[in-house]
């Protein structure tokens, strides 16, 4: 199975996409590092805790617990994890690993970015979207009240290990959230994949080994080459915000609760689908075939009760507003988008609106 680089200013490093990558984790601990601290959530430990345990039996280490929920996501869990380190011989030569669903990346990721000012953070990601997306790329970070990952760092790991074989246990639900960052992967720059699951979808969503495999590794791949190009938020990473600009604004106006973060971002790439299209930059014929695709991998849960005023005025909001102006990832055709600030008003709302439906 391959193994994918990423090259930063900040830092090189290997992505390893294979089943039993986990099972030589502790090869990837540098032999000079010092206390090795686990980081996960019980859930995590208690669905996949063996397999990582066992991988590092050889090598002196300790588990410690974040809370889960997107709800948690917040500065305070942090800084009590931080002070139980130190507690326990952390210091600036220890190692974390982050072991667990996007969530771990984030808040896993955050810490080692800030403990001691910064410590070296190997992602191991448990759930499909972690795999593709939250582990890879270096961003990590906490919510605030009033928004979302508002609080954060770049802090690229040393390593990255996918291993399949952990998503097993992940819920249908939360199997079929990751998929979603999957297809924007298709949409937004590989036309291939996109065919893939277009043609492939009950092999994808039966977990069949091989085409696991596929759809990560192409994912992972692409991800990669875009972080690769572009560390920080310039044009070109921007186009992995494809319907994040509409699903924040939905994860937002719901409270974080109703809908998981892939399933706002399924939502949001039809907004995304509809401005395109009635903003002249898609063709209608590939407008149907991306929403057809997204249909194949719901339903989505109902957006019933949203308000589309309330959700324009949240995207306002959004973080990556630049002066006031909302930049939208845009498709152009299947395998490519554009980045396009100053759009209708109007325009705007009618794809809330044609989304919502
Ligand atoms: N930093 C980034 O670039 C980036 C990118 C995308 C998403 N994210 C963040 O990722 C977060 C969402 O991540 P997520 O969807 O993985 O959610 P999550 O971390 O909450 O995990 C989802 C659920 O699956 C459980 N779980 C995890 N692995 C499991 C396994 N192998 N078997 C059984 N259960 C398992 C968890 O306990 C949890 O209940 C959001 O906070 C989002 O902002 C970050
Ligand atoms: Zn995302």
């Amino acid at each position: 199975m391959p193994s994918f680089r990423v090259e930063t200013p900040q830092r090189c490093y290997s992505i390893v996409v294979e089943r039993g990558a986990i099972a030589r984790a502790a090869a990837h601990v540098p032999e000079k590092a010092g206390k090795v601290f686990v980081v996960s959530t019980e859930d995590v430990w208690r669905h996949q805790g063996a397999r990582l345990g066992q991988a590092l039996a050889a090598r002196a280490h300790e588990v410690l617990f974040l809370p889960g929920g997107e709800d948690r996501k917040r500065l305070g869990p942090v800084e009590t994890l931080a002070e139980e380190m130190v507690m326990r011989g952390g210091d600036r030569s220890s190692l974390v690993i982050a072991y667990g669903g996007g969530i771990v990346s984030d808040m896993g990721g955050f810490l080692a970015a800030i403990f001691m000012r910064g410590i070296p953070v190997i992602q191991v990601p448990t759930t499909l979207l972690a795999q593709v997306d939250a582990s890879i790329g270096g961003k990590t970070g906490v919510n605030l009240q009033c928004g979302k990952n508002l609080i954060g760092s770049f802090h690229q790991p040393i390593a990255v290990l996918i291993d399949p074989a952990v998503l097993e246990t992940l819920p249908e639900r939360e199997y079929r959230a990751g998929l979603y960052e999957i297809l924007k992967a298709g949409i937004i720059r590989e036309p291939e994949l996109f065919r893939y699951l277009s043609e492939e979808s009950a092999a994808v969503l039966a977990r069949q080994p091989a085409a696991l495999e596929r759809i990560i590794a192409d994912s992972v791949r692409m991800k990669a080459e875009v972080v690769s190009s572009d560390e920080r938020e310039g044009d070109l990473r921007r186009i992995l915000n494809f319907g994040h600009t509409f699903g924040h604004a939905l994860e937002a106006e719901t409270g974080y609760t109703r809908f998981l973060h892939g399933e706002a971002v399924a939502w949001g790439m039809r907004a995304a689908i509809y401005l395109g299209e009635m903003s002249g930059h898609v063709s209608a014929e590939d407008a149907v075939d991306m929403l057809e695709l997204i249909r194949l991998y719901g339903p989505i849960p109902p957006v019933t009760g949203i308000s589309a005023e309330h959700l324009l005025r949240r995207l306002v909001h959004d973080k990556k507003t630049v002066q006031g102006r909302v930049h939208f990832v845009l498709p152009v055709r299947i395998g490519e988008v554009t980045v396009v600030a100053g759009i209708e008003e109007r325009l705007v709302m009618e794809a809330i609106r044609s989304a919502l439906q």
